[in-house]
């Protein structure tokens, strides 16, 4: 393959209780262009992030290239790489393991596939530093993953039927390194037993459909409590799009978007939950996506 295009879902990751172990792929795609050669490395972004993200060889998707010819022993080519992005970057949605995992695969894929499926998942948890991203950016659908001794292991849960998403978008983006300096070092017996309730019965919702229990198992005291204060109207719009008929809301990865996951009755959710953020002072929109059970595609051009 000499050209190859890659299309990556936004991911969410913890779904409230599940801190780096539990991840989401919604139906919203960042699409990446790997073509080989010229005497440079130039990146042409267009949508989200064409104003800030680097156009040379920092750029985060050849990162990525690199890294996997590195790992195989092989320098990286000069190449353009072309970005048509439609995920926000620094939202919480997964923006940057699209990168890592588009430059990974792609590269992969330029070199006719030397590298396992496992192999480039254990490559991209090591750029991202968590798992829960990038696999289902990778695999689609939700995944749990879980840094063993003996490497990642990484789990499909069944999608129950008609399973929505919808996010809420905050203008103001936060850093995923700031939204990790905010956390303690440490907890109370009371708060791990907390999430080890939550997690548990969240896993068993969505193993058995029964998405009622969606509401308490998306509850957190591990990390939303503390990058609540990031997040402006944050347990406001939580708690509007409950009151709007979600089966549940968390924040989405390390934030700043708000997600609710429900059957129904989105743009109801969608709208209480941007009125509230809009009761701060601040601005946000919202979007209704489906879940992803694809994960990433490659294809030659
Ligand atoms: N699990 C990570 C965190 C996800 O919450 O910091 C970052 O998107």
């Amino acid at each position: 393959v000499e050209r190859v295009e890659i299309t990556v879902p936004a991911s969410t990751a913890n779904l409230g209780p599940g801190f780096d172990a539990l991840g989401l792929a919604l139906g919203l795609y960042n699409r990446i262009r790997l073509l080989p050669g010229g005497d440079c490395v130039e990146v042409a972004v267009s949508g989200e992030g064409a104003e800030h993200l680097s156009t040379g060889p920092d750029n985060l998707v050849y990162q990525a290239v690199q890294r996997l010819y590195q790992e195989v022993g092989w320098p990286a080519p000069m190449m353009r790489i072309e970005l048509e992005n439609a995920i926000p970057v620094s939202r919480g949605l997964g923006s940057s393991s699209t990168a890592i995992v588009g430059g990974l695969l792609g590269a992969n894929a330029l070199l006719d596939q030397p590298l396992s499926p496992d192999h480039v998942l254990s490559l991209a948890v090591e750029m991202e530093g968590h798992p829960d991203n990038v696999a289902p950016a990778l695999l689609g659908g939700f995944q749990v993953t879980s840094v063993t001794d003996d490497g990642l292991i990484h789990l499909r849960l069944p999608t129950p039927a008609g399973l929505r998403a919808v996010v809420c978008i905050p203008d103001a983006a936060v850093s995923t390194d700031a939204a990790r300096r905010v956390l303690p070092e440490s907890y109370s017996r009371a708060d791990a037993v907390f999430n080890v309730g939550r997690v548990a019965l969240l896993v068993a919702a969505l193993t058995t459909g029964e998405v009622s229990a969606l509401r308490p198992a998306m509850q957190d005291k591990i990390h939303q409590p503390y990058r609540a204060e990031l997040v402006p109207g944050f347990r406001e719009a939580l708690g509007a799009a409950l009151d709007a008929g979600a089966l549940g809301s968390c924040l989405s990865g390390s934030g700043s978007t708000m997600l609710a996951l429900t059957e129904d009755r989105e743009e109801r959710i969608g709208e209480a939950m941007v009125a509230a953020v809009r009761e701060t002072g601040h601005d946000a929109r919202w979007l209704a996506l489906p879940i992803d059970d694809d994960g990433a595609t490659v294809r030659a051009i």
